[in-house]
């Protein structure tokens, strides 16, 4: 059965949540066999799927497109589909256009925007559109050169404070969940106590109501070192490594295909063709 923002919702304060992201079927699929409960088709595929710098040039396409194949392979898991750079700053119109059409066109539960008490007004009109908001606070990457690059946030009193104040106007303005990337743990403990929404944390420690992370610092898939919050659990770039240089080798040596990977004819068909 497909999970409802009420199933999740019901969840607060007592069963934690998990979320990874995933950007196609496959992995989807896998993630949603493996029962996590929620998927998030991040932006961050602008850095770990297509090479770029940072998230700034994700286009809502591109967003579409990844969007729809996830949707494909998640038959139980809630999917939310990241609004891009530039897809709701602009106005509020903008913001509810673009959520539509993410919403409509991947077959999504909900979208996810970053930014705080200044992007209330986007966030309260996609709820109204009937659109599922998930909000995002702390270090917001698309604010990238605003922040001066990807710090961890609100260690002073004025930004945990301000930090405090942004998750109050979303939940205000109807978000049912909130990220909290990149922040001290006893201020995303005090955001998830105060909140009646749900809290979902990347970096932001262990009292949050769920956990996501990006499946391929997980996986350990970049074979680059990846941020401090990420637990790696597996070595796919490793495998992957020792795997493609294997294949090189048995194809210069002529060990690969073998014979349990060919096709046979009859003898006599191949000399009538001679
Ligand atoms: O784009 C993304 O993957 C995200 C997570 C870091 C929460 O927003």
């Amino acid at each position: 059965m497909k999970k409802t923002i009420f199933d999740l919702l019901n969840r607060k304060g007592s069963s934690p949540i998990s979320m990874l992201t995933a950007y196609d079927y496959p992995t989807a699929r896998t993630i949603d066999q493996a029962g996590v409960d929620m998927i998030l088709v991040g932006d961050s595929l602008g850095n770990v799927l297509l090479g770029y710098d940072n998230t700034l040039a994700v286009t809502v396409e591109d967003m579409i497109h990844h969007g729809k194949a996830v949707c494909r392979g998640a038959q139980e898991a809630f999917v939310v589909v990241d609004m891009p750079f530039m897809s709701y700053q602009p106005s509020v119109e903008d913001a509810v256009r673009n959520a539509g059409r993410i919403l409509k066109e991947t077959g999504c539960q909900a979208v996810k925007l970053e930014g705080g008490a200044e992007y209330a007004d986007r966030v309260r009109a996609i709820v109204q559109a009937g659109i599922p908001v998930v909000g995002h606070i702390g270090l917001t990457p698309q604010s990238v050169n605003t922040m001066g690059g990807y710090k961890v946030q609100g260690k002073s009193l004025k930004d945990a404070r301000k930090i405090l104040e942004d998750a109050k106007a979303l939940e205000e303005a109807g978000a049912f969940a909130i990220t909290l990337e990149c922040m001290p743990e006893a201020l995303a403990q005090l955001i998830t106590e105060r909140a009646g929404v749900l809290t979902i944390g990347i970096g932001a420690g262990r009292y949050c109501d769920g956990q996501v992370l990006v499946y391929q610092d997980m996986l350990g898939y970049t074979g680059t070192k990846t941020v401090k919050f990420a637990k790696q659990y597996a070595d796919l770039h490793g495998i992957m490594l020792e795997a493609f240089k294997q294949y090189k080798t048995e194809c210069e040596n002529r060990s690969f295909p073998g014979d349990e990977h060919t096709f046979a004819i009859s003898e006599e068909i191949i000399e009538a063709l001679k």
